[in-house]
């Protein structure tokens, strides 16, 4: 299927293209700037981060309606014609669903807290305060503080995971899950091509809503730091085995709509815990999980072979795997890694088996931007200082014109574009054979031309020396195979017994070059060679 073979590109709608002039991008922006995904990059996909109405209290992240489009970012008739234009293309559109929780303002919600006999109050979690006063549990909010809101009105705690705006909706009562089904159907009748759910794993908590353990000894932490959110283990705020209940009735929906794809973001480290949200069987589950182990490794070498090893060995077979190397909540790549190691982390991520979700800019190794704490925006970092995301989220650089051809002379864009905006953009990196762009161009129309590489077999090939992460794509068919050595270190090294013709380099200037029998690599340097 198309998104086995496919490859995803993540698209931030505030910040792809302005297309109104008003600073901050909108659908019509995308719509014009459709060529590049489709054939500039030539992905298969394009995910857009949502755009319903919403108070943009989380950006976009808060939805008042599920089944309207914000006036910032356009019309419904933009989020149609977009779907037409990207077909039009052949390109698919996944859309952003975010299930676990609403906006405050959205009208389910203030019927909810109208008071205690609305027959909407049971669509939310309300609860009177513990016994001795104070929240019902000791949960905490992702984004800082307890996990409950107190209302003055009706005289109960509501619950957040996220923002106190984003009361959480209760997927245990049915007339929620019909809701939330319809609005699905609202977009696939539109010809959405399918949905990346948003923390998906939350929608189902322990029922009796039990206190979360408190963190004895601080392991080594499997994510970024999240503060004082670390302090509890997670254990019933959130990923209730219900929740595969709930994945499979959202499967069936998806399913009476051919060729559609479901993704689920979830913030699952451990191998075969993820792989369970691939359901027991064809149609069980989503159709993937997002598989983030590569986003919070240390760069060496053995550690990213161990933890795509281990992943590629539970994904069940009628699973297939994916990889994701930035997305709008993380720091960017060049930035996470420096901009050489970007360069090799995009060459695995578009070698591997599985399917491979981009990050709009990260094709053009953008930094994150260092934003002046004047023009800081995400609630998450104004509430918790250093985990402020805006900067991975900057305006997307087009052409050496004006804001870099995001939005119009004399517009301050939404968030600054950071330094080099102009050099770094498109344009310039067109014109320039040995940018980061033409290596991903290149690394693209290899994965979309050989089987080997879009749905062929991995193996790691153990004779790679330390600091070398090398593996084997192969068919078993017998069409041409690939090696591809990454050197995870700033020293030369050689990688014995691989011989061919080299497809492909980080540095872009050694394809066609006869290599072996022994494969030398630069320092950082990363090299496909058919075999
Ligand atoms: C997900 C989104 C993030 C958002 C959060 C709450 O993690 O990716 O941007 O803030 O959910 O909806
Ligand atoms: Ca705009």
């Amino acid at each position: 299927m198309w998104w086995e073979d496919g490859v995803v590109y993540q698209v931030y709608p505030f910040s792809f293209q302005d297309g109104n002039g008003d600073g901050i991008g909108d659908l019509p922006g995308v719509i014009d700037r459709l060529d590049y995904p489709a054939e500039t990059l030539g992905v298969d996909a394009v995910w857009l981060s949502p755009f319903y109405r919403s108070p943009m209290d989380d950006f976009g992240y808060d939805v008042a309606d599920y089944c309207d489009v914000d006036p910032i970012f356009g019309s419904l008739g933009d989020a149609e014609r977009l779907i037409a234009e990207a077909h039009r293309r052949g390109l698919r559109v996944i859309l952003d669903f975010v299930p676990n929780h609403s906006s405050s303002e959205h009208p389910w919600f203030v019927a909810s807290r109208s008071s205690r006999s609305n027959p909407k109050r049971d669509w939310y979690t309300w609860r009177d305060p513990a016994p001795g006063g104070g929240p019902p549990n000791n949960w905490l909010s992702v984004f800082g503080g307890p996990a409950w809101e107190w209302d003055e009105a009706t005289g109960q705690y509501y619950l957040h995971s996220f923002l106190a705006s984003q009361p959480d909706l209760n997927w245990r009562n049915p007339e929620v899950r019909r809701a939330m089904y319809d609005a699905m159907r609202f977009w696939l009748d539109r010809g959405a091509d399918g949905f990346r759910f948003d923390v998906v794993h939350y929608v189902m908590k322990d029922p009796g809503l039990r206190d979360d353990p408190v963190v004895e000894a601080s392991g080594p932490g499997v994510f970024k730091d999240l503060g004082e959110y670390d302090s509890l283990v997670h254990l019933h705020d959130k990923g209730h085995p219900d929740v595969h209940e709930v994945l499979r009735e959202i499967r069936r929906v998806v399913d009476a709509y051919p060729g559609r794809y479901t993704v689920g973001e979830i913030h699952v480290l451990e191998p075969a815990a993820l792989a369970a949200y691939y359901g027991r069987s064809e149609g069980d589950g989503l159709h993937m999980p997002f598989n983030f182990t590569l986003l919070y490794a240390p760069w060496e070498a053995a550690e990213f072979r161990r933890r795509v090893d281990e992943f590629d060995a539970v994904v069940p077979a009628h699973g297939w795997p994916n990889y994701v190397l930035g997305n709008h909540d993380e720091p960017r790549l060049a930035t996470r890694f420096g901009p050489g190691r970007a360069r090799v982390a995009m060459m695995l991520l578009l070698t591997l088996r599985g399917t491979p979700t981009i990050y709009y800019g990260d094709e053009l190794g953008l930094p994150e931007v260092e934003i002046p704490p004047e023009r800081q925006q995400d609630p998450w970092g104004l509430r918790v200082p250093g985990l402020g995301r805006d900067g991975c989220r900057t305006p997307m650089p087009w052409d050496r014109s004006a804001n870099a051809g995001f939005c119009p002379e004399g517009v301050e864009p939404w968030l600054p574009q950071g330094p080099a905006a102009a050099e770094r953009s498109v344009a310039a990196q067109l014109e320039d054979p040995s940018s980061m762009l033409n290596l991903v161009r290149h690394l693209l129309r290899l994965r979309r031309r050989e089987p080997a590489l879009h749905r062929g077999e991995y193996r790691a090939l153990d004779e790679a020396p330390e600091g070398c992460y090398a593996f084997l794509r192969s068919v078993a068919d017998g069409g041409p195979g690939f090696v591809v050595a990454l050197n995870f270190t700033d020293r030369e090294l050689e990688v014995p017994g691989v011989g061919g013709e080299v497809v492909a380099d980080t540095g872009m200037h050694r394809v066609g070059e006869r290599a072996g029998p022994v494969l030398a690599l630069g320092p950082d340097e990363g090299v496909v060679v058919a075999v």
